[in-house]
């Protein structure tokens, strides 16, 4: 029976709509599985910026530092997003508290609920057997690369590409011992015909693949790769590649799932890990109640699994969800045409429902 305390960052949006649903299934695995959980609540984002002046102001990092795990829910607000001159930004607050964490490796698992292969616009046929696990490099490439600056009174703008080997071969060894557990297959996305940090990644995962002689690796440039993964996902494992093509192609591979709101993901590295949906504050339906909890509670089945070594709580989270997907229930984003009105639920009942079944089926 463990005692864990773990913080929880809703941030911005339909971010605490969703975690205060994360935070629920967790305190009742804990009552359930007889653990003792402590949450934390602490800002992050627009919020943080709002009450603090800061993104990421150093009470939430240091609560984050003490904590066995922490659950994120998005952040991001259009006030930012419609003001490109705006110098301090909720996006900061999450690219700090991941580099100040080391989570060099975030991991995007794409599952899909055999139920939900029609809510796709992709075939079912296509989808049905699909199942991908992305590595995408969280703490390097261009989102941190130096130098970032304007130049020439403003009007050239620079990023910088940027990756080491080290970087690289972390990150690929991650990859590589997951296949391992697979069906040993990697696929490894790069533009290694045009960019020289590609060049360094292809070199580095070939090294790497060397010490994995049983797994079959691909290279696949990122243009081809986000083709591939619509025509056939079937033909993917696992599949790495750095911060920004694994940003871009994992909100792709959400449609395989049906939508971005059942994608889940862990960011892990040098110390405690951050659980997060892969979406992000979805200005345009926050406020509503009608945001899909699923891909938090999710994350909450990783952070269980991952963070805590919890596989029958973990396996009791994503049970529930299927339950319910089974039952026929949907929130917006995952309803089909012919899904009944009565069968729509707002956020809240949704994540009450998995919450039931939680509690019935142990
Ligand atoms: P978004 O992921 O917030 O939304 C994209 C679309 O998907 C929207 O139509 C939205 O309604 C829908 N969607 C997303 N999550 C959903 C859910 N759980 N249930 C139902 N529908 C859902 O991306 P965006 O609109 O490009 O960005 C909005 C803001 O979020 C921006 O400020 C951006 O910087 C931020 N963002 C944050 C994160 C994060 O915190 N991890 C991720 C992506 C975007
Ligand atoms: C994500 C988001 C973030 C990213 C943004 C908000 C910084 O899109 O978590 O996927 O690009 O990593
Ligand atoms: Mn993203």
């Amino acid at each position: 029976m463990a005692n864990k305390n773990i913080v929880i960052l809703g941030g911005d949006g339909i971010g605490p709509e969703v975690t205060a649903w994360g935070n629920d299934v967790l305190k009742n695995i804990a009552e359930i599985f007889g653990h003792t959980f402590s949450f934390q609540n602490e800002l992050i984002g627009h919020a943080a910026i709002e009450a603090t002046g800061e993104p990421l102001p150093d009470k939430t990092l240091d609560a984050c530092k003490q904590a066995d795990a922490i659950l994120l829910g998005a952040v991001g607000h259009p006030m930012y997003d419609n003001d490109p001159s705006k110098q301090v930004r909720p996006e900061q607050g999450l690219l700090k508290i991941r580099k100040s964490l080391g989570l060099y490796t975030n991991i995007r698992p794409i599952k899909i609920f055999d139920e939900l292969a029609h809510a796709s616009s992709i075939k079912s046929e296509i989808l049905k057997g699909s199942d991908i696990l992305f590595f995408r490099e969280l703490t390097g490439g261009i989102y941190f690369g130096e130098p970032r600056e304007r130049q020439e009174n403003g009007e050239v703008a620079i990023d910088t590409m940027r990756y080491s080997k080290m970087e690289v071969r972390r990150i690929a060894e991650k990859a590589f011992e997951a296949a391992m557990t697979r069906r040993k297959i990697v696929h490894s996305v790069d533009k290694a015909n045009v960019l020289e940090s590609s060049r360094l990644w292809r070199e580095t995962v070939n090294e790497v693949a060397k010490n994995y002689p049983e797994v079959e690796l691909v290279h696949m440039f990122i243009d081809n790769a986000s083709m591939q993964l619509i025509k056939d996902p079937k033909q993917f494992d696992v599949v790495v590649t750095g911060n920004m093509f694994g940003d871009i192609l994992t909100d792709e591979a959400s449609q395989i799932a049906g939508s971005l709101g059942m994608l889940a993901s862990a960011s892990v590295g040098d110390s405690v890990g951050i659980f997060e949906p892969i979406h992000g504050s979805a200005p345009d339906i926050a406020g509503q109640n009608i945001a899909n909890p699923l891909a938090t509670i999710l994350s909450t089945a990783l952070l269980l699994d991952i963070s805590f070594g919890m596989q029958e709580e973990s396996k009791a989270v994503i049970d529930a969800v299927d339950a319910v997907l089974k039952e026929g229930y949907r929130t917006t984003d995952i309803a089909e045409q012919q899904t009944p009105k009565d069968k729509i639920l707002s956020t809240d009942e949704m994540g009450k429902r998995v919450v039931a079944h939680i509690k019935q089926a142990v």
